[in-house]
């Protein structure tokens, strides 16, 4: 089956997951990253969710032409509703706003368990997202900068110890 090529920004998130992990890819859309994680055969489970139908059904038909539909399992669902803590020790909000990805931590406050490693990439309201983890307890571990056709992107990875 043909390897999934990732842009820059979503290899950059890739490359941050452990090995073995168990991951979440909150708003997945077109399911990019669960499809090239499930090909590398690096981590332990795959999760993916989205708050549209239309979006997980391309994040479905992904998977599906990537003969991958068994490997990955996804969810219709906001945020981390779908979630509960034992379930994932990884979890990727990419793509977007800072506020929603707020909002989505703020309704989830397991998200700061010990051991719990969160990558997150605002679209938007970088500040605010990470004024947020900081008088929330988080711990911002790294923030990294990538290009990616001309634009850059911040990702920052949150992580519990
Ligand atoms: C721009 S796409 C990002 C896709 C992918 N994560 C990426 O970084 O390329 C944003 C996706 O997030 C989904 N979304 C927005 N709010 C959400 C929420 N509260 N819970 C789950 N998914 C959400 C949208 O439906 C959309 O499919």
């Amino acid at each position: 089956m043909k390897r999934i090529k990732l842009s820059n920004r979503l290899m950059a998130l890739a490359e941050m997951i452990d090995e073995g992990a168990s991951v979440l890819d909150v708003g997945t859309d077109h399911g990019f990253l669960p499809v090239f994680l499930a090909q590398t055969g690096s981590v332990n489970r795959i999760y993916a969710s989205d708050i549209s139908a239309a979006s997980l059904e391309r994040a479905c038909k992904t998977a599906a032409d990537h003969g991958l539909s068994e490997v990955i399992t996804f969810f219709e669902g906001s945020g981390l509703a779908c979630m509960t803590p034992t379930q994932v020790d990884t979890i990727v909000i990419a793509g977007l706003g800072g506020e929603s990805i707020l909002s989505i931590l703020k309704d989830a406050p397991w998200t700061q368990s010990r051991g719990m490693k969160l990558i997150l990439q605002p679209q938007t309201k970088v500040d605010l997202l990470c004024r947020f983890l900081y008088d929330n307890g988080y711990t911002i571990r790294d923030t990294k900068s990538v290009l990616d056709k001309g634009k850059y992107y911040t990702i920052i990875l949150v992580a519990g110890v």
